[in-house]
């Protein structure tokens, strides 16, 4: 095992932003049928990033759609005013960006969600330090470190993000660290041997010729010995 690396599992999350909603159901059969264990969601509220994506309406589709826990990314200016919503429409975790949340109101904000009963996550754009929030890590199911400035899918991996994965992953040997933009085969090895263990995979996974095999691979690539 490399120094970095986690001795957690890894996981790939497909990411919904990059299916074809078109056809959403079975798209979200696609992926339990590939051997996806977790989905990723991503919302988005024109504010926070300059896009607009899904809301609670859709994850209740969604969540009638599909059995595998869904993931829920609020790229949003005010994401506690909508936790419950998502919570009930069925979101099993709930990711909150640091920078929409700020320092005084963070403690506060984590309780909240976790008084919804979803697991909680804090998510850091590419430009933030996580070592001033690494106080909170104790209290949150996960961290997500952002490789792409959020809003759109298939954007370029953002190395310099590697640094706060592994100063995270030194600090925090137990906690599950996700990554979330430009994860694709040239990158997952990268950011496995830096510490993170939830991969979120738009493109890479929904325009792969075979997302079975690509998911297979790429949490093969956390096993003991896995050519890198
Ligand atoms: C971007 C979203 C991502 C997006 C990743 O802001 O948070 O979840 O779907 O897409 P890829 O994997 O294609 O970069
Ligand atoms: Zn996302």
């Amino acid at each position: 095992m490399l120094a970095g690396m986690s001795a957690l599992p890894i996981t790939v999350l497909p990411s919904l932003l990059s299916a074809d909603f078109t056809r959403l159901g079975e798209e979200l059969k696609r992926c339990q049928a590939a051997g996806a264990k977790r989905l990723h969601v991503d919302v988005m509220d024109g504010h926070f990033v300059p896009n607009l994506t899904i809301g609670p309406f859709i994850v209740e589709a969604m969540r009638r759609a599909t059995t595998l826990p869904l993931d829920v990314h609020l790229m949003m200016t005010d994401p506690l005013r909508y936790i419950e919503d998502f919570r009930k429409a069925g979101a099993d975790a709930i990711t909150i960006h640091v920078e929409a949340i700020g320092p005084r109101m963070m403690t506060e904000a984590i309780g909240r969600v976790r008084d919804t009963g979803a697991e909680v996550g804090l998510a850091f754009n590419p430009d933030t330090n996580p070592e001033l929030w690494f106080k909170h890590f104790a209290n949150v199911d996960l961290v997500m470190f952002m490789t792409v400035y959020p809003g759109f899918g298939g954007q370029a991996f953002i190395p310099q993000v590697r640094q706060a994965i592994r100063a995270t992953r030194a600090q925090f040997p137990e906690l599950p660290i996700q990554v979330d933009g430009g994860i694709n085969r040239e990158t997952v090895p990268l950011v496995i041997a830096d510490g993170a263990t939830n991969l979120v995979c738009g493109n890479a996974f929904f325009k792969d010729p075979n997302p079975s095999e690509f998911l297979r691979w790429a949490e093969g690539c956390g096993a003991v010995g896995a050519s890198r």
